[in-house]
């Protein structure tokens, strides 16, 4: 039985308040991230929205309270921070470790190859395989030596994004591909209304279209030289056992179904009937690519590795479909 006096739910949230740091305990950029790091490994957090340890989140949100781009972490390491500037950092560390949330919503901004974006929990974190993947085979500034999977991009006319959340890949899409017309899908209107002000951010208004719907089904017969998505692709396992950073974010944006492929396999049963003859589909399956190539062993499709992932990512040409 509780004791009398305050509540319990605020009893609970004194507890996990993070100890004082006197004036003058932490004094540079690098003092602030070494001390998150540590809180962070105290509470056990989990990094999955776009870094992928404590060093690169704890200095993302260093950056982020004093303005800067994180390539700009190194130039002011040792640059001491006002008082001001430092509780402003401590309510962030303390925030992150608290409330458990990814550290884009905290700051609603996240980075994909380099460039910003605004996030909130009407979407998913971005952090999907494929940015990196246009750069490296769809004419980027990326590894020549991997090739590119479609001849001339600056022939590319049109560009699909299926499930685009808040719009990121179709934004990138849209620099790899600068004469395409890009067109980009979710289900969800909260989705939609980040992707719309991102869209607005990069002034791409007149060059891609937003629409509401059930994959395919808003765009009629229209034929897409490219194909991009990255689908909710978690099975129920996977579900289950979400960590609570991701549990902040939409369930919409991570259920895949009892295997992961509910969505996957209506994109590539459906794929051929919405792309021009010399397209292609690229599609983000997590780990789901023993289940793939179970029920679709007569595709042949290429595995594109990145440099955190291997086997999450296919292509295929729409003449294999
Ligand atoms: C994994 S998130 C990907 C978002 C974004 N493309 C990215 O990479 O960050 C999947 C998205 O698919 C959307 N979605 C789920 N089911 C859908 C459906 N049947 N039709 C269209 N979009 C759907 C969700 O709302 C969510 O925004």
């Amino acid at each position: 039985m509780a004791k009398a006096g305050k509540p319990a739910a605020k009893r609970g949230a004194r507890q996990t308040k993070l100890a004082k740091i006197g004036a003058g305990e932490l004094l540079t950029l690098i003092d602030f991230v070494r001390y998150a790091v540590s809180r962070f490994a105290e509470a056990e957090l989990v990094f999955a929205h776009g870094t992928t340890d404590p060093v690169a989140e704890a200095a993302f949100l260093v950056c982020e309270a004093l303005h800067l781009h994180p390539d700009q972490f190194e130039t002011f390491a040792t640059a001491r921070v006002t008082a001001a500037e430092g509780r402003k950092i401590l309510d962030l560390i303390g925030r992150r470790v608290m409330t458990r949330k990814p550290a884009a919503y905290l700051v609603n901004k996240i980075y994909m190859r380099g460039l910003p974006f605004y996030v909130d929990e009407r979407t998913i974190v971005p952090r999907s395989f494929i940015g990196e993947l246009l750069d490296q085979h769809f004419g980027g500034d990326g590894d020549e030596e991997a090739g590119s999977l479609i001849s001339e991009p600056r022939a590319v006319e049109s560009v699909l994004d299926l499930c685009t959340g808040s719009g990121c890949l179709a934004i990138l899409a849209s620099r790899n591909f600068p004469n395409a017309e890009i067109d980009a899908v979710d289900i969800s209107k909260d989705a939609l209304e980040v992707a719309a002000r991102n869209v607005g951010n990069y002034g791409l208004q007149d060059r891609l279209t937003l629409y509401r719907g059930d994959l395919f089904e808003p765009l009629g017969g229209k034929r897409y030289d490219l194909i991009i998505s990255n689908p909710p692709y978690v099975d129920a396992d996977g579900m289950a056992g979400l960590p609570r950073e991701c549990r902040a974010e939409p369930k919409l944006a991570l259920d895949g179904g009892t295997d992961g492929l509910d969505i996957v396999r209506r994109i590539l049963d459906e794929a051929a009937a919405h792309l021009n003859p010399q397209g292609g589909l690229l599609c983000e399956i997590g780990r789901c690519r023993p289940q793939l190539e179970a029920t679709y062993p007569q595709l042949p499709l290429l595995w594109l590795d990145t440099e955190d992932s291997e086997g999450e990512v296919f292509w295929i040409a729409a003449a294999d479909l």
